[in-house]
């Protein structure tokens, strides 16, 4: 575990980043948080402020309200930093066909703008840039490994995968200490509204119908939150990680329909389904090989399907 060091998180407001700066405060770091607070949902500034309250006093953090496309946001900053985890992103694949510009400039130039910053400065140990397994679009085998073909089909896709080709790039022609690592879908406490189990179990406590896109019988390799936070960190600690690209999911994928019916169990409701047309943007099966980042990191995911649904409907129903 990663403890007493300086540590930047960009993105720290989001999913995935109030997650990461709740563990890293807990070990006593000291952290450097940037988010823009971005409109694509609401809530993210208070609930980053809610999990900071607690660690005021000690000065333990900074936050700056700024963005990674503005060169100045890096200005203000002054800290000599050890560690980078680098979160932002606007994420959403329907959101990127609908805005594919705007998601474009904002994660590749979000993420030059960060790599430059990283190359002034000599104390960064390491970076883990946050890809996505959204990289490969419809796998010909599975489960997937690194070298599986790339195959993105939506901007958000290819954004993440850019995004990769410069921490690559960063890294041979710069030796910059940097590491990506492809998320399958995250789920658990504070995730994104727009995610599918997230807003599923909304519409079942409200006794709403909940709409599923083509026949439910497209896979998704869920990954709970806690194994994601676990991935970043060891990816962080170990030295053979720059460089190299790994998969972080649960690699144990179950269908749309099958995810369902669990969530009824968890959220003891009435079954109301209604099945309307696939998405562009979806894939038929994500299932991840994990064997790379189990013998390199020793990454492991612990959490299965049913201990992370009753706790993101527990998390739901204290909101
Ligand atoms: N959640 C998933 O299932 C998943 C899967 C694969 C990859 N990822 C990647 O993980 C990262 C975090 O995802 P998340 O689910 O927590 O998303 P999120 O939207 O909850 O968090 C992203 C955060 O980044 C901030 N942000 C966006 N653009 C910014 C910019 N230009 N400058 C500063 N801040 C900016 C947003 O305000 C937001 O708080 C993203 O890079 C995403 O692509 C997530």
């Amino acid at each position: 575990m990663i403890k007493n060091k300086s540590i930047m998180i960009t993105g720290a407001a989001g999913f995935i980043g109030s997650n990461l700066t709740e563990l890293l405060l807990k070990n006593s770091n000291f952290l450097i948080l940037i988010d823009n607070f971005n409109d694509y949902y609401q809530g993210k500034e208070e609930q980053l402020q809610q999990i900071l309250r607690n660690y005021q006093q000690n000065q333990e953090y900074e936050l700056f309200k700024a963005d990674l496309v503005e060169l100045s946001t890096f200005d203000e900053i002054n800290q000599d930093i050890d560690y980078i985890f680098h979160l932002a992103a606007q994420a959403g694949v329907r959101y990127s066909i609908e805005n594919a510009a705007e998601v474009t400039y904002n994660n590749i130039v979000g993420s030059v703008n960060l790599f430059e910053y990283a190359l002034k400065s000599s104390s960064i140990k390491k970076i883990i840039y946050a890809s996505s397994s959204a990289v490969y679009g419809n796998p010909i085998y599975t489960p997937v490994d690194e070298e599986h073909p790339k195959n993105p089909i939506s901007p958000y896709a290819v954004s993440k995968l850019c995004g990769e080709h410069y921490a690559n790039m960063y890294f041979n022609e710069y030796n910059l200490p940097v590491a990506s690592l492809r998320f399958y879908t995250v789920y658990g406490p504070r995730s994104r509204p727009d995610m599918a189990i997230r807003k599923f179990f909304s519409l079942m406590l409200q006794n709403k119908e909940i709409l599923i896109y083509g026949d439910g019988n497209q896979k998704r390799d869920f990954t709970y939150i806690s194994d994601i936070i676990n991935g970043l960190i060891l990816a962080g600690e170990n030295d053979k990680s720059c460089g190299e690209t790994f998969n972080i999911g649960g690699s144990n994928p179950i269908s749309v329909n099958d995810l369902v019916s669990k969530m009824y169990e968890v959220a003891k409701a009435e079954k109301k389904v209604r099945y309307i047309d696939r998405q562009k943007g979806d894939v038929d099966v994500t299932h991840s090989d994990i064997s790379k980042a189990k013998k390199i990191l020793n990454f492991k995911p612990k959490v299965s399907i049913e201990l992370g649904l009753e706790n993101q409907f527990e998390w739901l129903l204290s909101c």
